[in-house]
């Protein structure tokens, strides 16, 4: 109603323009009754939506909207991981900014509408929804390009198009921004920030994570119904908003899903997820990772696994030795916002990709640690040391972590994995002690550091042709090899 409204308005404006004795009379009405009609923006937040109010004045400032240059065409995209709240930001946007402009479109999946039906239903939909027509009869893709050109660069458009996953879909979509009318802003979401530059927007705008006021107001929103923490729910509080880490979906469907429960439900609930974390949380998350290609893939397990907080050459360096091209796999996580890079130079994961990533390791056999690709922790390799089987899918056992519980574990299993290509035992783990004789070392091994190694030697057997780095410190090694090796 409105829309129709501010275009009637602007065609009589339009009218009446040489007809300069009223103009000025004709302008100030348009002005009063536009602004009569036009939805009142600040108030339009919901109760639910929270601390919404500073990004959307950052990216109002990006996409210069309280600028006076206003004849410019406008490209801004917003980017950021799954569940950060990027579609809730831009549609908040949307809703307070189209009455401002001839034509507004907001498609709400580019990557779903484009499966199923090519660019060709992106550009219907677009159509429809810019000219407010239900059915827009084109037929292929030239006559909608064509219709795309003529029509919409005479007018000042706002276009939205929310989950863009891939490049070649703004490509087909052929939406220059050449083609659009003066004044026009077009907005691209995006989880990859690759996408966004690759297309030319003047400006990327990365949703951040909500600060810790605004996770708890949301969380006791969902979880109490209220604004503050139930009596004896304080600590339990703090666990959940450690697990969600500020990500809004988690805070959503952890508040809600908790709501109603007592105490001890709320305990076992938190601890599970520690073991199995939500399925609905995972799914959103997992899109990201299913997109990438192998090695990237291998690459983000490693990271979730091993590295989520470490320093960045250091990991590349590891990576480099594990055959997976660092450079430009790590560039493709960060552009992706699977990992941001923090002052610099620490690669940091958060949280609930991480356990992702270690939920995607587990996934095929969550009760056999053996049959994983990666072990991280102690529990883990205990049970794999002490069941002494073959365990030829283990490529990588990084123990770093603080052991809680001391123990002494048999090392003849180490034997049984032919394919270990990075091993890194480091003191940490104090607590741990390890027992019997080291029979065998996979040749595979192109990293191996083990820090105390409690015998005097490696095994006579390891050929270690593919050995880049080895790190002994404070061991009780007396020599590599007993006898000599020949390298082959
Ligand atoms: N600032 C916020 N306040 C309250 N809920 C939010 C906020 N941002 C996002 N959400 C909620 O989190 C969920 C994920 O947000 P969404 O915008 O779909 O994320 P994205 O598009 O980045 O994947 C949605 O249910 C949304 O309502
Ligand atoms: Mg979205």
């Amino acid at each position: 109603m409105t829309k129709i409204w501010s275009k009637e308005l602007r065609i009589l404006k339009q009218c009446v323009s040489n007809w300069k004795s009223q103009s000025a009379e004709i302008e100030n009405i348009v002005k009063v009754v536009t602004n009569i009609v036009s939805p009142k923006p600040s108030s339009s937040l919901s109760d639910d939506i929270v601390g919404m109010h500073s990004p959307l004045h950052e990216l109002e400032k990006l996409l210069l909207l309280l600028s006076d240059d206003d004849v410019r065409v406008r490209v801004v995209g917003i980017c950021g991981m799954g569940g950060i709240g990027k579609s809730t930001l831009a549609t908040i946007l949307y809703g307070k900014i189209s009455h401002q402009y001839d034509s507004s479109c907001f498609v709400d999946d580019v990557s779903r509408i484009y499966g199923d039906y090519g660019p060709l239903g992106v550009q219907k939909q677009l159509l429809c929804q810019a000219f407010m027509q239900e059915n827009f009869s084109i037929c292929n893709l030239s006559l909608a390009n064509n219709l795309i050109q003529t029509r919409l660069c005479h007018r000042k458009v706002l276009l939205v198009l929310d989950n863009v996953d891939e490049g070649i879909q703004l490509e087909k979509l052929a939406i220059k921004r050449e083609r659009l009318g003066r004044g026009s802003r077009l907005i691209i979401v995006s989880r990859d920030e690759h996408i966004l530059r690759e297309y030319g927007a003047d400006e990327v705008f990365k949703v951040p994570l909500l600060n810790d006021e605004n996770a708890l107001q949301l969380f006791c929103r969902k979880a109490f119904k209220c604004n503050h923490v139930a009596k004896d729910y304080e600590s339990l509080t703090d666990s959940a908003l450690k697990y969600a880490n500020g990500l809004p979906l988690a805070i959503k469907v952890l508040g809600s899903f908790l709501f109603g429960r007592d105490v001890s439900e709320w305990s076992s609930a938190l601890i599970r997820l520690k073991e199995k974390p939500t399925k609905d949380i995972m799914d959103v998350l997992r899109i990201s990772f299913d997109a990438l290609d192998d090695m990237e893939k291998e690459i983000f397990l490693d990271i979730a696994c091993f590295f989520p907080f470490k320093r960045e050459e250091y990991v590349k360096e590891i990576l480099r030795i594990r055959g997976f091209y660092p450079d430009i796999g790590i560039r493709i996580l960060i552009d992706k916002s699977l990992i941001t890079i923090f002052d610099g130079w620490e690669i940091v994961m958060h949280d609930l990709l991480r356990e992702l990533g270690r939920s995607i390791v587990r996934e095929k056999s969550p009760h056999e640690p053996r049959k994983w690709s990666r072990l991280w922790n102690q529990k883990d390799l205990s049970n794999v040391l002490r069941e002494n089987k073959i365990a030829e899918n283990l490529e990588a056992i990084v123990l770093r972590e603080f052991c809680i519980y001391r123990e002494e574990l048999p090392v003849e299993a180490l034997s049984q994995m032919s394919n270990l290509k990075l091993l890194i035992i480091l003191s940490l783990t104090e607590n741990l002690s390890f027992s019997g004789c080291l029979h065998f070392l996979s040749n595979e091994l192109g990293y191996l550091e083990w820090e105390s190694y409690p015998f005097t030697c490696l095994p006579s057997s390891f050929q270690p042709n593919k050995l880049v780095k080895l790190i002994l410190d404070y061991s009780n090694i007396k020599e590599l090899w007993k006898g000599i090796k020949v390298e082959e």
